[in-house]
């Protein structure tokens, strides 16, 4: 009596692991969020997020070339904006000399090559905290998906190679890409945030950005934690309206939902591994109860084995370095 197959022998050393090994994570995986703030020399790490920063666009520009030289080619650029700026509308959000469209010219200026997507939602600059205007206790839709087109337009005139909302009001895809046309740019892609949840992982960029909702959640517009049809309705959604490349966020706990989506779409799936993913793994391995090295790389294979064609983590310089 003998095994009838011996799966083994696939696995007896390094050689033969590596041969047949189906997932490998390489630095072109990879969308670095990066967070920036006004002020000069500014390298402020994020309490909940150790060893993650907010950088002046000074230290931007270095980061910038620091990845661009480990092989990182694509930034995901989000804004804190100070208090005073913030109203219900986003205002701020369309000054063409403001933060975030100053940080696009700085990394075209510093690293052409660099692909810079732009997170498009109105929270960061908003009174209110919220990703869209506020009437009367709601979150009006409409209205909310014009303002960000008007944002898509300005971050396009800026540099930007991607506009990505994250604000999951309804339409705002087709009304960004009409705008988009219009004003002539028509290379300018959009990487929706087209299944994003109602995620309580979302906590420590919320510190980063100083951007969490003022009242009440964002549960009439994120989607249920508990619904997977949907998750697939929103995205042939916004492919029909003209998202290039599709997001689902969080990854981890979302894994069912990326490789579903995988094998129902032919668009680019991006997965974003988010702020409270990556703060898990530090807290844990800052109490030396985890490898810190061993569970990234194993969550950022499971997140690219589920059907990830693009990664957005936290994680992607730490990863790369690993990677040697
Ligand atoms: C807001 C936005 C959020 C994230 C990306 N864009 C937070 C939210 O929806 O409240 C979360 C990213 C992370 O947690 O790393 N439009």
């Amino acid at each position: 009596m003998y095994p009838l197959r011996r799966n083994r022998r696939l696995r007896t050393n390094e050689s033969i692991r590596t041969l047949v090994r189906e997932t490998i994570i390489t630095p072109s995986d990879f969308l670095v969020p990066l967070f920036v703030v006004e002020g000069k020399g500014v390298k402020e790490e994020i309490p909940s997020m150790p060893n993650y920063f907010r950088l002046s666009l000074d230290n931007l520009e270095k980061e910038v070339q620091q990845l661009w030289s480990m092989g990182l080619g694509a930034v995901l650029l989000f804004v804190k904006v100070p208090d005073n700026l913030k109203d219900n509308k986003g205002t701020e959000a369309l000054n063409p000399d403001g933060l975030m469209q100053r940080a696009i010219k700085t990394i075209k200026n510093a690293c052409p090559d660099m692909l810079v997507m732009t997170d498009v939602a109105l929270d960061p600059y908003s009174s209110y905290g919220h990703d869209g205007i506020v009437k009367d206790g709601q979150i009006i839709n409409d209205e909310t998906a014009e303002v960000l087109a008007e944002m898509s337009i300005s971050h396009a005139f800026a540099g930007a190679d991607f506009v990505a909302p994250s604000d999951m009001m309804d339409g705002r895809i087709l009304t960004i890409r009409e705008a988009l046309e219009e004003e002539g740019l028509v290379n300018t892609g959009i990487m929706s945030y087209s299944a994003k949840y109602a995620s309580a992982f979302y906590g420590p960029f919320r510190d980063a950005l100083d951007s969490a909702p003022g009242f009440g959640d964002k549960k009439t517009y994120q989607m249920d934690p508990a619904n997977r049809f949907e998750a697939i309705k929103e995205t042939e959604m916004d492919i029909d309206e003209g998202a290039d490349i599709i997001m689902v966020k969080p990854g981890l706990c979302y894994l069912d939902i990326v490789r579903e989506i995988k094998n129902a779409v032919d668009v680019p799936v991006a997965v974003y591994q988010v702020s409270g993913e990556y703060a898990m793994v530090k807290a844990a391995a800052e109490k030396g109860w985890l490898d810190h090295d061993a569970v990234m790389m194993e969550q950022l294979l499971a997140i690219k084995r589920a059907g990830a064609n693009i990664i957005a983590s936290y994680f992607a310089k730490d990863a790369v370095k690993l990677m040697g």
